[in-house]
């Protein structure tokens, strides 16, 4: 089983290139945001809890979303592996995820990261809170948390996997097209 991380800020285009990628690898595609959203809509406990911290930007808690991932990863079918969008998204989430994979004899097999300025991930977010109705795309503030966020505990994991030789980079600024076909030949250069 493969395990590849598609990492870059919020707004970046993460779940906008997932499907295509995730088809085009028959990988299955993994939006931890995706799941707590999903969460929040069904009613669970799960999702009471996790809606004010997303509506406010801030992160759910890691043992909430590793819980989720590991059943996840435990019932995979038919698949040659996972595209992991949204996670993992600070440091002890990226040492976690070493440690749920070894238990498994795996190992993540490279992060490919979609990088945009953060002028642009506010001018997208902006756009996408008309079209979708998230109500963490709705905030000015809210959107500035989240960038800010990524900035201080997201950002980081580039170091962590780039000493690994793990990280891959593709610019975000262009079409949706011209995007996914950079992220293609870094996806055909590591599978
Ligand atoms: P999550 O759902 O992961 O949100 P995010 O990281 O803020 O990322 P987005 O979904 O906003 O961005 P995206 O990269 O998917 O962009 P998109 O493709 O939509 O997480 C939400 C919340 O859940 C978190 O804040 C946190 O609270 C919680 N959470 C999730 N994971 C967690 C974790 N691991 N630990 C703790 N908490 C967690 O594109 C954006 C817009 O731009 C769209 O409108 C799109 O149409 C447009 N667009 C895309 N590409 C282009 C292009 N090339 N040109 C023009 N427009 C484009
Ligand atoms: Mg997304």
């Amino acid at each position: 089983m493969k395990y590849y991380i598609l990492f870059g800020p919020p707004g970046a285009g993460k779940g906008t290139q997932a499907g295509s990628i995730a088809k085009k690898y028959n990988l299955t595609h993994v939006s931890t945001g995706a799941l707590l959203r999903a969460e929040i809509a069904a009613g669970t406990e799960l999702g009471k809890q996790a809606k004010t911290l997303i509506d406010a930007g801030n992160f759910v808690p890691d043992a909430v979303v590793e819980g989720m991932l590991e059943g996840l990863f435990a019932s995979a079918k038919d698949t040659a592996g996972f595209l992991l969008d949204g996670f993992p998204r600070n440091l002890s989430q990226a040492e976690d995820l070493d440690v749920i994979l070894q238990k498994k004899g795996e190992k993540v097999d490279g992060v490919i990261s979609i990088m945009i300025p953060d002028a642009v991930i506010a001018e997208r977010i902006t756009h996408r809170a008309a079209i979708e109705g998230r109500a963490d795309d709705a905030d000015p503030e809210v959107i500035q948390n989240r960038i800010q966020t990524y900035h201080k505990k997201t950002e980081p994991l580039i170091q962590f996997y780039d000493n690994q030789g793990k990280y891959h980079q593709a610019d975000g600024v262009g079409t949706i097209d011209e995007v996914h076909n950079r992220l293609s030949e870094l996806m055909d250069h590591l599978s």
